[in-house]
């Protein structure tokens, strides 16, 4: 027989269950309304520029990608993957939004890129196959575990493989976090009211998809260099490059939200696991 404290424990746990698959309807639902970020403007140089960028946080160029497979989690309207198809990858990338596969799907067509678009979840995909490197931008602190989502990234990892994940920061996103704070006060979880209310009281002048995103999103987790560390730590990845750069985590951190800059970071690390010891 079941204790008091047993039976209150499951359904306080399938409380959080049911809680969390409403929050991942409702960020389905955003960016299946607003697929981000639909540049207006997408072009082979953008997306160029894209990988450009992103190579150099690790001290490459853009040859690097030629010939690689990559696996990119949560891609939105495709611009990267289809910037490191035109550096001459083998991009897969997967999201969950219907219309930002279908508008990817159109944004390659339209710039002659060749890319395996799959609309999956993050959270449960198993493709089966191992890649050179894994990225994922922007998309694991929408997910409800943002740590699983990357567990579930270095699970498709090659041995040396390269990981790169994008996310918001837990000190210098402070700023942004008040004002979701006052958006969930006004407009709670409703979409369109809280992209209303930002706009009018915080940033406008931006497109549609940008507001949505900044505004509209009901749900962002943050992450701070040291449990990325730990993060790599764990799945015996070794550090290797950020954007941007720190010497001392936390104090850099403060840094950022003083300075008003890099409310999101990136952390590079190669799979190690063939020269680590086992646990
Ligand atoms: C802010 S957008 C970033 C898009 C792209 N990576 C970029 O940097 O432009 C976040 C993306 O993650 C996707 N996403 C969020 N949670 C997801 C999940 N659980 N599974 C798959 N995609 C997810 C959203 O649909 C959205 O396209």
């Amino acid at each position: 027989m079941k204790t008091k404290t047993e039976t209150k424990n499951k359904r306080k746990i399938e409380t959080k269950t049911k809680k969390q698959e409403t929050t991942e309807k409702l960020v389905k639902e955003l960016y299946e309304k607003y697929p981000y970020p639909s540049r207006d403007f997408f072009s082979k140089e953008r997306a160029k520029n894209y990988v450009k960028w992103v190579s150099k946080i690790f001290g490459k160029t853009v040859d690097f990608w030629k010939g690689k497979q990559i696996l990119e989690l949560g891609c939105g309207t495709g611009e990267l993957a289809i910037g490191l198809s035109l550096s001459g990858a083998n991009v897969t990338a997967i999201d969950f939004s219907k219309t930002s596969i279908k508008k990817a799907k159109q944004n390659a067509k339209n710039l002659g890129a060749k890319v395996n678009f799959l609309e999956k979840n993050i959270l449960e995909t198993n493709l089966n196959k191992k890649f050179d490197v894994v990225i994922a931008l922007g998309s694991l602190h929408h997910t409800i575990n943002a740590k699983k989502g990357f567990e579930i990234g270095v699970n498709h990892l090659k041995n040396e493989g390269t990981i790169i994940v994008g996310l918001y920061n837990k000190y210098s996103r402070a700023r942004h976090r008040v004002k979701r704070i006052i958006l969930r006060l006004i407009a709670g979880n409703n979409i369109e009211k809280r992209i209303e209310v930002g706009e009018k009281l915080f940033k406008g002048n931006k497109s549609k998809a940008w507001l949505a995103d900044k505004y509209g999103q009901v749900h962002e987790s943050y992450h701070s260099i040291n449990e990325i560390n730990q993060w790599f730590k764990e799945q015996k990845i070794k550090f290797i490059a950020s954007n941007p750069k720190y010497k001392y985590p936390i104090i850099d951190e403060i840094k950022w939200l003083i300075f008003r800059k890099n409310a999101f970071f990136v952390m590079i690390g190669k799979n190690d696991a063939a020269h680590s010891p086992p646990n």
